[in-house]
């Protein structure tokens, strides 16, 4: 099994640097660079897979948008079913909705409640953590559903942001993996 560790390091070299996007001051961690590369694509969806495989995983959550071209091939080579929560107002279905606060203002997510129910372990997948504030709100909406959390598993932690903080909170115990941190 390919070990966090050795893939770090090819990861990072396919992230790009974007300064000042979507504003002045911001450096931007660009991902298309690595979605790019086959090779760096698939040792990240092997070793998301692992994880979620080790943490007893029985579906994969994606979170839209970014987190849905990670978590959806992540699912395929878990072999577990894939499941988007998105962005309010998306899914056709009945829904469960969860509201979260943003820098300015709030948003809310949404998953079908169909399609979670006690007795699944969810692993949810994103490409960043940054204020932890869309991971917490999925974890919220996946234990409302009667489902467990697995855990969380992000490619990148912007760790001077402390959503780290606020994620672990809302996890009580269940794991955070991120596979880089900046
Ligand atoms: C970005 C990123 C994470 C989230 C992290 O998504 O993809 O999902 O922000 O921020 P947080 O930890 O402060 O909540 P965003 O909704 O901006 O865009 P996307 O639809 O391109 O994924
Ligand atoms: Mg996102």
């Amino acid at each position: 099994m390919t070990e966090v560790a050795d893939v770090s390091e090819l990861l990072l070299s396919h992230i790009r640097d974007v300064p000042d996007h979507p504003k002045p001051g911001v450096m931007f961690k660009d991902i298309t660079p690595l979605l790019a590369d086959p090779a760096a694509f698939a040792a990240l969806t092997d070793t998301l897979a692992a994880l979620s495989t080790r943490h007893g995983a029985t579906k994969i959550v994606g979170l839209e948008a970014r987190g849905f071209i990670l978590g959806a091939p992540v699912a395929i080579r878990a072999g577990l079913g894939f499941i988007p929560v998105r962005k309010a107002g998306k899914l056709p279905g009945a829904t469960l909705r969860q509201s979260y606060d943003l820098e300015y203002g709030s948003a809310e997510i949404e998953v079908h409640a169909e399609d979670l129910a006690a007795g699944d372990r969810v692993m949810v997948i994103d490409d960043v953590l940054a204020t932890g504030g869309t991971a917490a709100a999925s974890v919220d909406l996946i234990r409302r559903s009667g489902a467990q959390v697995a855990g969380v598993a992000v490619l990148m932690e912007l760790g001077f942001l402390d959503g780290r903080q606020k994620l672990e909170r809302a996890l009580e115990g269940a794991p955070l993996e991120a596979l880089i941190t900046v």
